[in-house]
């Protein structure tokens, strides 16, 4: 690990379920287990925003979870910056804030639990963090209900912030939001990023506001890293027919329409996927090859690709 890398993810793997209850191995049966996540790797440097982007389902708040610790890969390993202080912000504004404390509460509790200023200071602290997310320090005084949806995720990024962190991790934090609110909350994002220099995990199943947002876009599917590249050549020269695909089905950031399957064809089943590359049942290019042998992720010019053939989609109209 360099000193400039904040998050490395090895070949990490999640699979789901598989083991059985006491019931169960009574009775026989074998759960059927669920590979979420596949050998996914990248590396998080200092003062970027790596993006995930991929439709629902495809393991992105599983791969969010590791990230953040709060669960383990059963597979690959994970290296963190041994100092890093980081911070989680959900989806959902209104399950993910305690509905009994007062936001003053709520966003003075990181401040109290890694102990970041001297109790005379920390209201003057949440006074300071509720501006500059937006809101006013009166509002302090209300509960999480007295709120709509982009205030509460407001008061969510308020609370990350107290924490001091240098490493956040957004999963989906605009999705739950209408559209008028989303591009509010992600002018916010972007310009908390710019003054704080945050390092940061983006995730949505957006591609314009991947794109706004991130440095680097990893594009999953079907809980595989099938494309990583730098944000431009991600749009320019799109190496990955599935990226390409979602490109030409890219909603406009302000379209209400924000499908969480926006490409033609069925989504395989997850616990079931197709044999050899797992994006061969939905691709244009698919050949025999794709069926029998997995695609190894490969370096190209910019970025890394998985799949078996040398394509640049830059030029390539897909969609119908
Ligand atoms: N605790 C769990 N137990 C069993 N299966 C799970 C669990 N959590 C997620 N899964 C399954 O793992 C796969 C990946 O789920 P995950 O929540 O990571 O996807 P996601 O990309 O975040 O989807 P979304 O965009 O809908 O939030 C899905 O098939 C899901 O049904
Ligand atoms: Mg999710």
């Amino acid at each position: 690990m360099s000193a400039e890398d904040v998050l490395i993810l090895d070949a990490v793997s999640k699979a789901y379920g598989g083991r059985a209850s006491m019931l169960e191995k009574m009775l026989g049966h074998r759960p059927k287990s669920l590979q979420a996540v596949r050998e996914v790797s990248f590396t998080i440097r200092k003062g970027e925003v790596m993006g995930l982007v991929g439709e629902s389902g495809c393991g992105k708040s599983t791969i969010a979870r590791i990230a953040a610790g709060l669960m383990a890969p059963t597979g690959g390993a994970i290296g963190r910056a041994g100092d890093t202080r980081q911070q989680m912000i959900f989806q959902d504004p209104f399950s993910s804030l305690n509905p009994r404390w007062r936001v003053h509460d709520i966003v003075a509790e990181p401040i109290r639990t890694h102990k970041l200023r001297a109790k005379k200071d920390v209201s003057a602290r949440v006074g300071e963090l509720l501006r500059q997310v937006g809101l006013s320090e009166a509002d302090g005084a209300k509960f999480p209900q007295a709120f709509s949806g982009g205030q509460r995720q407001r008061i969510s990024i308020a609370r990350a912030l107290a924490g001091e962190p240098d490493f956040l991790i957004l999963d989906e934090p605009t999705s739950a939001l209408d559209v008028s609110v989303q591009a509010q909350i992600l002018d916010l994002l972007r310009d908390l990023q710019a003054r704080l220099h945050l390092t940061s995990l983006f995730i949505t199943h957006n591609l314009p506001v991947v794109r706004l947002m991130a440095d680097r876009i990893g594009v999953v599917y079907l809980g595989e890293l099938v494309e990583l590249a730098p944000t431009d050549a991600i749009f320019e020269h799109p190496r990955h027919p599935y990226t390409r695909l979602l490109i030409d089905a890219a909603p406009d950031l302000d379209a209400e329409d924000r499908s969480l399957h926006p490409i033609p064809g069925e989504l395989p089943d997850p616990s079931d996927p197709p044999s050899g590359c797992v994006f061969r049942t939905r691709c244009p290019f698919a050949t025999d090859l794709c069926a029998k042998e997995r695609p190894e992720l490969r370096n190209t010019g910019a970025g890394k690709v998985r799949c078996h053939y040398d394509l640049d989609l830059a030029e390539t109209e897909m969609a119908a």
